[in-house]
């Protein structure tokens, strides 16, 4: 439970809430955890007088992690497997790599995005190889740096958005379902403290994380399928919801938009049928840049659409599967660009 303290009692650790929107004080975001003393003098210099801090999303200090492990050696208790594995080697490198790159201000815009993409479609890889709580935590705070990017250079968005994928695999559909996702949540909420776009871009990025518990064979195959392997193929978004439940390192609204991202405005899409208001507002976003994706990228079967056509396609075609504002302002994001 959420809980008000004054600003001048924050500890390094505490998950805060900033009660104003991101671009009114000096964070990346309103809601972050607090990584050092200086992050809290910003704080109070600032003149914020009380913050919510979320208990549950605070980390315990480490001299409370060694008096729990003491304790549990004592007790005699269990520790629990989840809680120890440590991320993969190779999400820990990238995780570097993907700082050092995001910072580096000597890498034109437009390198950058290349960068930022070709980089991720690795971490997705891997993710999806090994997709353990450790390095989904990982990987998302990997997708906290590209998020803070795209929130601070609008010339990478721009240029983000013009990249289509040339690889047919899930991992590079997720990351360029994932940077849409964000660069159209950041338009949409540019204005508002309500959406936390560090989770919310995970939600984006692990949308199909559910294909990790589908035969490899029918997602990878380059013909139609047939109509029994569609059958399994659309269990993805519910066992994309287990995955996370077990894993338990996104929000209840991340899994919405796993569970949520092949349903449609009129009620056609799968795995519930639901439509309108229904639907959460998150996972209409991932719809949108989700069939952007398909229509654009490169499969064996198919030709690749230019941006113009797949956009042209969707409002023409489509235009009853997604919420029209939100669709009207995706197709802004190219406009711009
Ligand atoms: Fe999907
Ligand atoms: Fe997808």
């Amino acid at each position: 439970m959420k809980k008000t303290i004054q600003a001048n009692q924050l500890k390094v650790g505490m998950y805060v809430h900033l009660e104003k929107a991101w671009f009114q004080h000096p964070f990346l975001s309103s809601s972050f955890r607090i990584e050092s003393e200086k992050q809290i003098a910003k704080i109070v210099d600032r003149g914020i007088q009380s913050v919510i801090i979320d208990p549950e999303k605070s980390i315990i200090p480490k001299e409370r992690i060694k008096s729990t492990a003491d304790s549990r050696k004592l007790t005699g208790q269990k520790q629990e497997s989840a809680d120890t594995l440590p991320p993969s080697k190779e999400q820990l490198q990238i995780h570097q790599a993907m700082e050092e790159i995001v910072h580096d201000r000597k890498i034109p815009s437009e390198e950058k995005a290349r960068v930022v993409q070709e980089m991720s479609i690795v971490m997705m890889n891997n993710l999806m190889e090994k997709p353990t709580a450790a390095n989904i935590q990982q990987v998302k705070k990997t997708i906290a740096k590209i998020v803070d990017l795209i929130i601070h250079n609008n010339s990478i968005t721009s240029h983000l958005v013009q990249i289509t994928s040339h690889d047919f695999n899930t991992y590079a559909h997720s990351v360029t379902v994932g940077l849409l996702g964000v660069s159209l949540s950041k338009v949409l909420f540019w204005n508002s403290d309500k959406h936390d776009l560090h989770e919310l871009g995970a939600g984006f990025f692990l949308h199909d994380i559910g294909k990790v518990r589908v035969d490899a064979a029918i997602i990878n195959k380059p013909g139609k399928l047939t109509e029994e392997e569609m059958d399994i193929i659309r269990k993805h978004p519910s066992f994309g919801y287990q995955v996370l439940r077990d894993t338990d390192q996104l929000t209840d609204e991340c899994k919405e938009i796993t569970l949520q991202h092949h349903e449609r405005n009129d009620g056609s899409g799968y795995p519930r049928r639901l439509r309108g208001n229904d639907i959460h507002l998150y996972a209409k976003i991932c719809a949108i840049a989700d069939v952007y994706e398909a229509l654009t990228a490169e499969r064996p079967y198919k030709l690749p659409m230019k941006p113009f056509e797949a956009l042209r396609l969707m409002k023409t075609e489509m235009s009853h599967h997604f919420q029209k504002d939100l669709f009207d302002r995706f197709v802004l994001l190219f406009a711009n660009g």
